[in-house]
């Protein structure tokens, strides 16, 4: 469903800092796949995101969705399609709008509405969804969001995915900034949706643990190629320490930081 075909992509073209990230990048991820993406700081794993959700654009290559051309689309049509959560739980909703001003906007996107008129929606059926995820958004509907928790930022973002199924969910460290109970409790939730509603995945970690133990399939990108691609039996009987040995016999001058190896 998504077809990445040899992306190329540098920053600062033409000035001392001139950094290409990409040279020719491939890849390809079936309908209905979990892909973790593990990789070191700087190895190109959100720009990856950027150029799939279109919030930069390419110098080369194309990028094809369900057999649709995206390549350098406007971010807004793309987001049609794709959904992210991000590693910063301020971005993702909207924080001057209270909760349920939120969820009204995600459901009208890009409809003509006020939103007075919208109100007298479905604002209970709203409160029972939000109470299952058991972190109190359902008593703070008419909360501005930038009160709310990270975890509960992260959550309400997971809800609007839900409630407007994207064909691909881009997930970039989406639990890293959240303490680790929250952080399960986010994960989770995340798992629950996309098994539930079959929703193509990607998710960036560092969590070599999360990485191994969530999804169908696993990618590690070093200086912006995939230097390891793990799928089917293979993933399932992956530990951290045949990871780590792969990782290593990849790329001489590349080590697995220490804090990937504490977190699994
Ligand atoms: N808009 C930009 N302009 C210039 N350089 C950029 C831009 N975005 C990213 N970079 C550079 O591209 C490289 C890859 O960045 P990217 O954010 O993709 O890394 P990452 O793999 O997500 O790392 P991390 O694990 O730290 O999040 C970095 O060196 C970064 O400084
Ligand atoms: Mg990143």
């Amino acid at each position: 469903m998504l077809k990445i075909e040899n992306i190329k992509k540098t920053f600062l073209k033409g000035t001392v800092n001139e950094k290409q990230i990409f040279n020719g990048l491939n890849l390809e991820v079936n309908e209905g796949d979990f892909v973790t993406i593990l990789g070191s700081n700087g190895a190109g794993k959100s720009t990856l995101f950027n150029v799939i959700g279109g919030s930069i654009p390419v110098d080369d290559g194309n990028l094809i969705i369900n057999k649709k051309d995206f390549t350098n689309c406007p971010a807004n049509r793309i987001a049609k399609v794709v959904g992210r959560v991000h590693q910063n739980p301020q971005l993702g909703t909207s924080p001057n709008l209270t909760i349920y001003e939120n969820i009204l906007m995600y459901l009208r996107k890009g409809k003509k509405f006020t939103l007075r008129k919208l109100k007298s929606g479905s604002r209970e059926q709203v409160m029972k969804d939000l109470s299952k995820f058991e972190l109190g958004l359902e008593d703070l509907l008419d909360t501005q969001v930038k009160f709310l928790s990270g975890g509960q930022r992260q959550a309400l973002t997971l809800y609007l995915i839900k409630r407007n199924l994207p064909d691909l969910l881009l997930l970039d460290e989406h639990t890293a900034a959240l303490d680790p109970k929250t952080a399960k409790k986010i994960m989770d939730l995340t798992c629950e949706i996309v098994h539930d509603c079959k929703i193509t995945t990607m998710m960036i970690t560092h969590n070599l643990g999360d990485a191994i133990k969530y999804g169908n399939r696993l990618i590690m990108l070093d200086k912006g190629k995939v230097i390891l691609d793990i799928k089917g039996e293979e993933k399932d009987n992956l530990t951290v320490e045949s990871l780590i040995q792969m990782y290593s016999s990849k790329s001489s001058e590349f080590d697995i930081p220490d804090s990937m190896i504490l977190s699994a």
